[in-house]
């Protein structure tokens, strides 16, 4: 029953794969798939990672290279195969559809990918790679949008269920592949070591948490003055909440950077907002305290601030801001919501991960929203800060990051005050990568 089930769909996915690309889905292609969906990830903890990346040789970059090209296939072939077990009116959505192609596509590149041999065969490896890797910046926005639309045809349960696998399988494949290329990079740089100063590979090994949360703090404050310097000069400055940090200041962990500053800047983010939103244009507006905890086997985050806390009638609970279905969260079908996702979905750069990215975009929105516009009295300021451009998937990939490695998010709302957001991270590295890889 469940085999004929995928074959309807997989036929159906081959129409619409000729939609998007003039090739069919072959018995034989199928039959390969079958092959890799069978085997199981072999998954990695952060330890590892680091442990294999310390000491390169020739002999084990060339083992790491076929590591990554053997394993990728595997983890995109169980992928599609989730992108088969969908409903047909959810697969047959355009943007999960394209999202089937590029899966597809990786798939039969990788397993055509010759055993990787010498240094030279390494490098043709990595080019292919950083190619895969910007051709696949639109994964996410095309995911989520096209989740988002076909949202009432799936069960909550199941969606969010659904996205959690696709996006925590996809961190994985690019943390395998950034990583190897890193390893790579270092390796020619520093003559045989693999370790570039303070990293092995993506892994900072000694993550000094406060400078991250400093350096989200600050790249958010120079946002925020950019663009006040970009609007005419009889508008309000808008002050935004001072970052305050306090507990284990020198609290550090073996951690990928971006990782990191992607979840603190989007906290942080969410939580200014909020402040910003509630108190208006105060001259000082109530701070945002940050409490750090280096404990045994956890590094500890608190960010507490003075927003109102989430008060929102459409969010039953705070979990819900974690979910892509429309019945845990109606924003994720709002204009507002869509209207981005489709801009990034469109764009050949997508969402990438990184702060500086992630800033540079929300910037460039952020003026280009603002060019010209005014901000008169204190009731514009509201919608000002709502109209703050966002993908709207901040704190849901925020949620992926975290679990990536094992970690928790929670939110807590004091109703009418504030929000208190806990973030644990595992510190220890002896996680394995989460089981949906
Ligand atoms: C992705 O970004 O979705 C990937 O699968 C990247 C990988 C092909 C290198």
């Amino acid at each position: 029953m469940i085999l004929n089930t995928r074959y309807t769909v997989s036929k159906c996915l081959t129409l619409s794969r000729a939609r998007f690309q003039s090739t069919n889905l072959h018995f034989y292609q199928n039959r390969k798939l079958e092959e890799y969906a069978t085997k199981e990830a072999k998954r990695l903890s952060l330890r590892q990672l680091v442990f294999y990346g310390r000491f390169m040789s020739e002999e084990r970059l060339i083992k790491s290279a076929n590591y990554v090209r053997t394993e990728l296939p595997v983890r995109i072939a169980h992928r599609i195969r989730d992108l088969q077990a969908l409903p047909y009116a959810v697969v047959m959505q355009e943007d999960v559809a394209k999202v089937y192609e590029l899966y597809w596509s990786a798939f039969e590149k990788f397993r055509m990918f010759p055993r990787i041999e010498t240094l030279e065969d390494n490098e043709s490896f990595c080019s292919f790679l950083r190619g895969l890797l910007d051709e696949h910046a639109v994964v996410i926005p095309n995911l989520s949008l096209g989740l988002s639309l076909a949202s009432p045809h799936l069960p909550p349960d199941q969606l969010d269920a659904f996205m959690r696998r696709m996006l925590v399988s996809r961190i994985s494949r690019r943390v395998l592949a950034e990583h190897h290329i890193a390893l790579s990079d270092s390796v020619g740089r520093y003559q045989g070591t693999g370790k570039e100063e303070g990293h092995v590979g993506i892994i900072c090994t000694g993550l000094n948490v406060e400078k991250s949360v400093r350096r989200c703090a600050a790249l958010l404050h120079q946002l925020t003055h950019d663009s006040d310097k970009s609007k005419p000069s009889n508008t309000h400055h808008i002050q935004w909440p001072a970052v305050t940090i306090e507990g284990h200041i020198g609290a550090q962990f073996a951690y990928i950077r971006e990782h990191l500053e992607y979840i603190i800047f989007e906290l942080l983010k969410n939580a200014m907002q909020a402040t910003i939103s509630k108190h208006g244009q105060k001259t000082n507006p109530p701070g945002i305290l940050v409490t750090l905890v280096a404990a045994p086997d956890s590094i500890g985050m608190r960010i507490s601030d003075q927003g109102g806390g989430l008060l929102n009638p459409q969010i039953r609970s705070p979990s819900d801001l974690f979910s892509f279905s429309h019945v845990r969260n109606a924003s994720r079908l709002e204009q507002n919501n869509l209207g981005p996702l489709r801009t990034a979905s469109a764009s050949p750069t997508g969402m990438r991960a990184t702060v500086e990215e992630l800033v540079s975009r929300w910037k460039d929105e952020w003026r280009q929203r603002e060019d010209g516009a005014s901000l008169k009295n204190d009731s514009e300021l509201e919608p000002c800060v709502g109209r703050h451009p966002r993908l709207g998937i901040g704190l849901a990939m925020s949620n992926i990051f975290v679990r990536y490695f094992g970690g928790t998010l929670e939110l807590v709302s004091l109703d009418g005050w504030g929000t208190d957001v806990y973030l644990r991270l595992p510190k220890l590295g002896t996680n394995l990568e989460g089981i949906e890889v």
